[in-house]
C-alpha cells in the first residue's frame, strides 16, 4: 500500500518506519525543510533504540522516502497518516490543534481516489469529525473517510511498540474505510488485539489512557513520600502492591514526577475537555497540581541539602525526561535545575548519555556540561540522579567518591544501591525510603 505520513516527529519517524518495515512504501512529509534534508541524508531524527538499522535498511531501499511536499505525500496514496504535534497553548492552556487543522487544509487539494486520512495526533474529542469538516469544505468532491487510530509507542521503546502493540484502536464507523486499516495492519492481524469503537471513543481512549497512567505515577510517588515519613520502604511496598493482578506492577515507580512531551499537556488538555463539557476531572486536576508540587519539593530537598556551603556545586546524572530517550520536552531534571538556579548561585555539571544537545538548548551556558557522569562529580558538594539510565546503576562509586569535595547523593530515580554506597562512604537519599 501507498501511504502518506504528515509529521515527521517521533510518532510520524517510527510509525513511517514501521510501516516501511511491513512492506508497504511510504513518504514522509514534514514542513522542517531541515529535519528532512537531515533525514534524506540517512541521519536519523530522534535516538530510538535498535530503529537506526530498520531506517537505513528501508531508505536503502526505497521503500520509504521523506519529502516536504504535501503533494508528494497524499497524491497516490491510499492511507494519509496524520502525527503533527498537538501541544498545549501557552495563552490558553488548552491543546493548540492549528498544526491539526492546518495539515488537513493543506492535504485536502491534492486527493485524488478513495483515500483513508488517519488521525494519529492525540487530539480532544470530536476533533476527527472538525477535520472531516475541513476537508469536504476544501475539496468538495474528495472521497475520503477519517479514522481515529491513537498511538500509544512509549519513547525509547518505539520499536517495539510499533511490531508488538499491547492493542490497536480503530475509531471508524465505515466499513470501508475499516478494510482499508485492515490491509495496512494485516502482517500484524491475529497477533494483537484490534479495538473497533467509534471515532469519538477512540479519541477519549488515548486521553483515558495517558491520564490513567499519569495518575498511577503521582500516587506512587505520594505512597513515597508517606513512607518517607512513616518508615516503610518503597521498594517493599510497591512489591507488595503491583502483585495484586488488578493493580499490576507497572508505572509503580516512584521519582521526580512525570515528563515528557505527552503526560503533561495531555493531563492539561483532558482537564480543558472536561470543562468546556461540564465535566470536573478532579483526579487529573490532582495528578496535574501535585506532579507540578513535585518538581519544586525535589528542589527544595537540594537547596536545603546545600544550604551553609560556601560556593556549591553539584552534579547532575540524567536530563531527559525519562531514560532511553533524547527527549528533554517537559522533563524533570531539566524543570528542577531551573527551580534550583531561581534560588541558588549554585554551579551546576550535568552529563547524560544522549540528551546533552537538546537540554543545552533549553539550559543554554546557565549550567556546565561535563562527558561522563564521572567528570561531572569532580570537585561536587553533591550529586544527583535525575534519570534512570542503565549506565547511572553501574557507577564505581569508589571512583566517584574520590573526587567529591563532599560524598553526597541525592538518587531521585532509586537505581543506585544506597547500602553499597554507604559501605563506602556515601551520605544519602532516595526516593520512599526514610535514608
Ligand atoms: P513532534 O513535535 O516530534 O513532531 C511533529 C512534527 O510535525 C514536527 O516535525 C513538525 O515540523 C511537523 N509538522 C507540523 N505541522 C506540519 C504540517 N502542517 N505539515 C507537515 N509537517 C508538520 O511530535 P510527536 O512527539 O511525534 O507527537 C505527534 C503527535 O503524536 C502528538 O499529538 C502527540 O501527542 C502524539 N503522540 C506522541 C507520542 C510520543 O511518544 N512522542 C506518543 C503517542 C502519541
Ligand atoms: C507515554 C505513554 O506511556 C505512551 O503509552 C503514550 O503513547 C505516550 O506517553 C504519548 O502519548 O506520547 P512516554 O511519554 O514515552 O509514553 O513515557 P512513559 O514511559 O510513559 O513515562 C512518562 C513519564 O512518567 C516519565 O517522566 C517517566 O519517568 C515517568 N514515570 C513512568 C515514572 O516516574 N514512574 C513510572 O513508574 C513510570
Amino acid at each position: 500500500m501507498k501511504i502518506g505520513i504528515i509529521g515527521t516527529g517521533y510518532v510520524g519517524f517510527s510509525t513511517g518506519v514501521g510501516f516501511a518495515e511491513l512492506g508497504h512504501s511510504v513518504i514522509c512529509v514534514d514542513s522542517n525543510t531541515k529535519k528532512i534534508e537531515h533525514i534524506k541524508n540517512g541521519n536519523m531524527p530522534i535516538f530510538e533504540d535498535g530503529m537506526e538499522d530498520i531506517f537505513k535498511r528501508n531508505l536503502d531501499a526505497k521503500k520509504i522516502r521523506f519529502s516536504t511536499s504535501m503533494k508528494d505525500g497524499v497524491t497516490d496514496a491510499d492511507v494519509v497518516i496524520i502525527s503533527v504535534g498537538t501541544p498545549t497553548d501557552p495563552q490558553t492552556r488548552t491543546i493548540d490543534l492549528s498544526y491539526v487543522r492546518q495539515s488537513a487544509t493543506e492535504l485536502a487539494g491534492f486527493l485524488g481516489n478513495y483515500t483513508v486520512i488517519v488521525l494519529k495526533s492525540t487530539v480532544e474529542v470530536g476533533t476527527c469529525d472538525e477535520i472531516e469538516g475541513i476537508i469536504s469544505r476544501e475539496n468538495p468532491t474528495a472521497e475520503f473517510d477519517v479514522v481515529s487510530i491513537p498511538e500509544f509507542l512509549r519513547e525509547g521503546f518505539a520499536v517495539h511498540d510499533f511490531f508488538n502493540p499491547d492493542r490497536i484502536v480503530i475509531g471508524t464507523d465505515s466499513t470501508r474505510a475499516q478494510k482499508v486499516i485492515e490491509e495496512l495492519y494485516k502482517p500484524l492481524l491475529g497477533k494483537f488485539p484490534i479495538v473497533r469503537v467509534s471515532r469519538r471513543s477512540s479519541e477519549m481512549i488515548k486521553y483515558a489512557s495517558n491520564a490513567f497512567l499519569a495518575i498511577k505515577v503521582h500516587y506512587i510517588n505520594e505512597i513515597a513520600n508517606l513512607c518517607e515519613q512513616t518508615g516503610a520502604s518503597i521498594d517493599e511496598v510497591r512489591l507488595g502492591v503491583g502483585m495484586d493482578s488488578r493493580i499490576g506492577d507497572k508505572f509503580l515507580n516512584p521519582g521526580p514526577g512525570y515528563g515528557g512531551s505527552c503526560f503533561p499537556k495531555d493531563t492539561s488538555a483532558m482537564v480543558s475537555m472536561g470543562l468546556k463539557n461540564g465535566v470536573r476531572l478532579s483526579l487529573v486536576e490532582c495528578a496535574i497540581a501535585g506532579n507540578e508540587k513535585r518538581k519544586t519539593d525535589m528542589a527544595s530537598r537540594i537547596l536545603d541539602d546545600i544550604k551553609g556551603i560556601v560556593n556549591p556545586k553539584m552534579a547532575i546524572l540524567g536530563l531527559a525526561f525519562k531514560g532511553g530517550t533524547d527527549d528533554c520536552r517537559e522533563s524533570p531534571a531539566v524543570e528542577i535545575i531551573e527551580n534550583v538556579l531561581k534560588k541558588s548561585e549554585i554551579e551546576i555539571v550535568a552529563y547524560d548519555p544522549r540528551a546533552m544537545a537538546n537540554a543545552e538548548n533549553l539550559l543554554g551556558n546557565r549550567i556546565k556540561y561535563a562527558r561522563s557522569a564521572y567528570a561531572a562529580a569532580e570537585e561536587t558538594h553533591l550529586l544527583v540522579i535525575a534519570t534512570e539510565w542503565d549506565e547511572f546503576k553501574d557507577l564505581d562509586l569508589k571512583k566517584i567518591k574520590s573526587t567529591m569535595v563532599r560524598p553526597k547523593i541525592f538518587d531521585m530515580r532509586n537505581v543506585i544501591d544506597i547500602r553499597e554506597a554507604k559501605k563506602i562512604g556515601f551520605v544519602c537519599s532516595s526516593i520512599g525510603r526514610r535514608t
